[in-house]
């Protein structure tokens, strides 16, 4: 089993990235051999600023090493290091339907949204095909509202395939159905365009100050509270040992239990949870010269199969 997937660099991390992507990414490394990479070339599409590209790609890189990522066991790189993905964008391209590429929502949803329809944004697909193909991945992890690009890339490999011979190895989708939308302060999905989110690396007096912020209902301190509708427990048990969350929710049930104190109870373990990962970033990214030497090494394992799929897809179109 081949896994591999990608994580755009887009600003600062939060608790909903850390449980619903990072965490499920960082545990696949003891599952099979795992890929994953910084999309940087994808963020060129709506990413407009040179320094902020730049940075947010060294965050990301920084996030996953401090979330215990281990380079050793996964290959992990920036897409831009192995340029034979943007080659073989190109090949793929040529059994790319222009319909297949019109019909997705991805794309769809950006123009909607006020972003300019550049030839690179309607791309994006096929260079993600790209991605995944290079690598002869099996299985590729995404959210849901990528699903459809994996998709694409299987009609395009079978579609290459029938035309130029056997190439590429058809991979399949993981959708994680398991790991629920994590709530923001608020309550709505968490998400840094609702600004009701809880930093990973932040200030963590600021951590704790949102979350006194959460928001719940009324119920008079003694009244026995319900957990399941709880933001707070919502979040508490992302952290915790299964005991703790029962024992948590045995609290709640008994009444004389305040949601001030759920709160404390969950700033402690949000501390308990994330310092030791802070201390471990903070001294990464002292440290530039190793956390590049990571890179560069994750990069030549990569481009090294990266090459071997080019050549072979070279050789099956007629360029060699
Ligand atoms: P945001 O909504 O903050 O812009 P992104 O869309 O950049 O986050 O999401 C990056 C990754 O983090 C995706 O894989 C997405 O599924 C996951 N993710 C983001 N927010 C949440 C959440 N609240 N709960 C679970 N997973 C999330
Ligand atoms: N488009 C994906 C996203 O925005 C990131 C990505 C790029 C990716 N290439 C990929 C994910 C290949 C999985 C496989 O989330």
């Amino acid at each position: 089993m081949r896994i591999l997937s990608g994580i755009q660099p887009s600003g600062k991390l939060h608790i909903g990235n850390y449980f619903g992507m990072m965490k499920p990414a960082i545990e696949l490394q003891s599952r099979g051999q795992a890929y994953l990479f910084i999309a940087n070339y994808h963020a060129l599409t709506t990413v407009t600023d040179p320094e902020q590209l730049r940075a947010d790609s060294r965050d990301v890189a920084l996030d996953f090493l401090a979330c215990g990522l281990d380079p050793e066991k996964t290959v992990f790189f920036r897409q831009s290091d192995v340029p034979e993905v943007t080659e073989l964008t190109w090949l793929l391209s040529i059994v790319t339907p222009m319909g297949l590429l019109e019909r997705c929502h991805s794309y769809k949803d950006k123009l909607a949204k006020g972003i300019p329809a550049s030839a690179a944004l309607f791309n994006y697909p096929v260079l993600m095909a790209a991605d995944i193909l290079a690598y002869q991945s099996t299985v590729v992890p995404v959210g849901r509202d990528q699903k459809q690009h994996v998709e694409v890339t299987r009609d395009i490999a079978i579609k290459f395939n029938n035309q130029f011979g056997e190439v590429f190895t058809i991979p399949e989708p993981a959708i994680s159905e398991s790991v629920a939308v994590v709530p923001g302060l608020d309550g709505q999905k968490m998400s840094k365009s609702y600004g009701n989110t809880i930093e990973l690396f932040g200030d963590p007096k600021e951590a704790r100050r949102r979350i006194m912020r959460i928001v719940t209902d009324s119920t008079p301190l003694e009244d026995p509270k319900n957990p399941d509708t709880c933001n707070i427990f919502a979040l508490y048990r992302l952290f915790a040992t299964p005991e703790e969350t029962a024992e948590m929710a045995a609290r709640y049930r008994a009444g004389n239990f305040g949601y001030g104190t759920a709160k404390k109870a969950l700033a402690e373990i949000y501390e308990r949870t994330f310092a030791p990962m802070r201390e471990r970033r903070a001294a990464l990214a002292s440290d530039p010269d190793r956390v590049e030497a990571i890179m560069q090494q994750g990069a030549a394992r990569a481009r090294a199969e990266a090459r071997k799929t080019l050549d072979a897809a070279r050789r099956a179109v007629g360029l060699a």
